[in-house]
């Protein structure tokens, strides 16, 4: 057997080869940081599932924004958590100007301007009392127009609060294109979307219940995506591209590579990902029991979902890894 002709090795010799030649690399600005704000406590609220996430007050909010601002992220994407008092069927606590995520967009948009991208999630369940994520109707479903008319009163109360982007993630039937139509009404034409496009009925949200203190009963499976699904989650890609999503997101991430290659290679607008809570708290809980490295697969994973075709990662290490990549 004579010496091999190809030797893809000699590409791995050295630090600086390797360098030289590597196909994906994060940059800070790519990494998307999700936070919690919530109303009613003195000091930030640890969240048991995802150990070094809080649920922050409004003050530390702005220090842990400013900071991460200072790290390099990309944008925030802020998520209020209401008190159990202030949850109602049709969650008022989400449109209220004086509400807990309104009050957080107003705070970080006079302390941070346009330094960052702010971004609001756009959804119902933090602020209902069953915890779904829209208006539900005397037979016990989802209504999905009612639905869509509150979205665009949270994303237009956010958009006047301060947010460059609202978020919408409750897997409504056409909710982006009645969020830009009301949006445009309201004057807020420059505020762009953040479509949850390909949302999937997830086991790995399990530690967001926790983080938004969530009162849901049951499931979201008539509005979220079976798993299975890749041919009707590209349909809703291209739907949310129709109706006029500037950005388009697949979420989980690591689960759904497959989803986002085949997002990244017809999109025309940038694609996102979230690598959400689950992934969080797992990677979290092996490594603190020693048995895996948790820098070392903090980066594989948001390699591989940025080398699956994602250009922008949601991820609550986005600081520790803006600031390991600096
Ligand atoms: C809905 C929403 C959820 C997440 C983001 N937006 C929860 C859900 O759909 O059940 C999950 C994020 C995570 O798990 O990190 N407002």
């Amino acid at each position: 057997m004579p010496f091999p002709s190809h030797r893809p090795r000699r590409l791995r010799s050295s630090p600086a080869m390797r360098r030289l030649v590597a196909q994906t690399t994060l940059a800070p600005r790519q990494l998307v940081l999700p936070m919690f704000v919530a109303d009613g406590i003195d000091e930030p609220r640890p969240i048991a599932s995802m150990p070094g996430v809080v649920q922050h007050t409004r003050e530390s909010l702005r220090r842990a924004a400013a900071e991460a601002v200072e790290a390099g992220v990309g944008g925030l994407m802020l998520f209020g958590v209401p008190r159990d008092e202030d949850k109602d069927a049709r969650g008022s606590a989400g449109t209220d100007h004086d509400g807990v995520l309104n009050v957080a967009l107003r705070d970080l948009a006079g302390d941070l301007g346009d330094a960052t991208v702010l971004m609001a999630d756009t959804c119902l369940d933090e602020f209902t009392d069953h915890g779904h994520c829209g208006i539900v109707d005397r037979a016990g479903r989802v209504d999905n127009d009612e639905t869509n008319r509150r979205y665009v009163e949270l994303a237009v109360a956010q958009a006047d609060s301060g947010a460059h982007m609202v978020g919408p993630s409750g897997m409504m039937d056409g909710q982006v294109a009645a969020i830009r139509a009301g949006l445009d009404a309201a004057g807020h034409i420059d505020t762009a979307i953040l479509a949850y496009a390909a949302k999937f009925a997830s086991g790995f949200y399990g530690p967001f219940r926790e983080a938004v203190s969530s009162s849901l009963q049951g499931d979201r499976r008539t509005y979220q995506q079976e798993p299975g699904n890749a041919r009707e989650a590209l349909h809703e890609v291209d739907l949310d591209i129709d109706e006029g999503a500037d950005i388009i997101m697949v979420k989980p991430a690591m689960a759904y590579l497959d989803i986002v290659r085949a997002a990244a290679d017809r999109s025309p607008v940038p694609v996102a990902a979230y690598q959400v809570s689950g992934e969080y708290s797992m990677i979290s809980a092996a490594a603190e029991h020693g048995w895996i490295d948790l820098d070392t697969v903090v980066l594989e994973t948001l390699t591989g979902i940025v080398r699956a075709g994602a250009d922008i990662v949601l991820t609550y290490w986005a600081v520790d890894v803006a600031r390991r990549l600096a």
